[in-house]
């Protein structure tokens, strides 16, 4: 089969899916995949080759190497933000009728929005969310009326970001507006979040010959102030444990919910959820759910499928396959 492996996007992740993208090519089983890496950005998809570089026909999402028409079986998209993460490629290929591995437009969308995801999965029993609440840029905000409503210390984040980029934790009404400003840098929508103290996760789910699997979850422990990007892409600067050490009532309750924001989203392929498990009452709060989640060597997924007992090139045949 022919990949093409959707690497690059617009945002401050590029170089995060980048890393995916080589580590995806490394694994995937070579006999069975032919690996073609499209690196995209806001002007040109384009395929790096030993004699220079090749545009995609966005036409019908070919490329013509030496002479030779190419054509996708599959898109394997790694893109971590906009466009690979929030639904623009999915209706892009669902449109020209390539499949691929992620959730579908409407799901990519809506996962990319931190506040939309809360609000839909808000229903799910047994499923808690840090209060908190969406600003918009083109609006007048007051630091007293926020400090009103939300307890400190806050995390304030760009409503659609990813890997931390733009993201502030503040203890008080003085350290609001430069936060804000920092995030709203990267998006048009903050979100202000309280913070919840307790075990922080990150647990992959994804469906595998036709199942809803649940990955061992990955304990993060930060030597940092949170998990900011240095924290996630540096070694040695925040620790991962997988898989968590919890007891298997609190594995399987977890598992449960986990399935229900999976189904009640409608995801496919493989999403990475983050949640907090509450000190003191060890209560589940949903943070957020990443469509494209990272696939560096390091990253958490592979972690967690070489956790599992699993071979991470098979899981991502797995995914191809469907
Ligand atoms: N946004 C990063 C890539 C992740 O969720 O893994
Ligand atoms: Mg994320």
């Amino acid at each position: 089969k022919n990949i093409a492996l959707l690497a690059g996007g617009y945002t401050g992740e590029y170089e995060v899916s980048i890393n995916s993208a080589k580590n995806i090519a490394a694994n995937l089983d070579a006999s069975k995949y032919k690996v073609y890496t499209i690196l995209v950005d806001k002007n040109r998809w384009l395929h790096e080759t030993n004699n220079g570089t090749v545009d995609v026909d966005k036409n019908d999402f070919s490329l013509t190497l030496d002479g030779q028409k190419i054509s996708f079986d599959f898109a394997f998209i790694t893109i971590h933000g906009t466009p690979g993460e929030d639904g623009k490629l999915q209706g892009y290929f669902d449109m020209i009728g390539i499949p691929y591995n992620t959730c579908d437009a409407t799901t990519s969308a809506i996962s990319m929005n931190k506040a939309y995801t809360k609000a839909i999965v808000h229903g799910i029993h047994g499923l808690n969310t840090a209060k908190s609440a969406k600003l918009f840029k083109t609006d007048e905000h007051d630091m007293a009326t926020i400090a009103s409503m939300l307890k400190f210390p806050l995390f304030v984040k760009p409503n659609n970001g990813g890997s931390s980029v733009g993201m502030s934790k503040v203890y008080n009404v003085a350290a609001l507006p430069e936060a804000l400003e920092k995030a709203f840098h990267e998006d048009e929508q903050v979100l202000v979040e309280e913070f919840i103290q307790g075990r922080e996760f990150s647990q992959g789910i994804a469906r595998l010959h036709g199942k809803i699997t649940v990955l061992p979850a990955t304990e993060i422990k930060s030597s940092k102030d949170f998990f900011d990007y240095e924290a996630k892409y540096t070694p040695g600067v925040s620790e991962e444990i997988t898989p968590a050490d919890l007891p298997e009532t609190k594995s399987n309750e977890i598992a449960a919910i986990l399935t229900e924001v999976y189904t009640r989203l409608n995801c496919k392929g493989m999403v990475r959820i983050d949640f907090i498990l509450q000190e003191g009452t060890n209560d589940f709060y949903f943070i957020e759910v990443n469509t494209t989640p990272g696939q560096s060597a390091n990253s958490l997924i592979p972690q967690q499928v070489r956790a599992a007992g699993m071979n991470v090139g098979e899981f991502y045949g797995m995914l191809i396959e469907g």
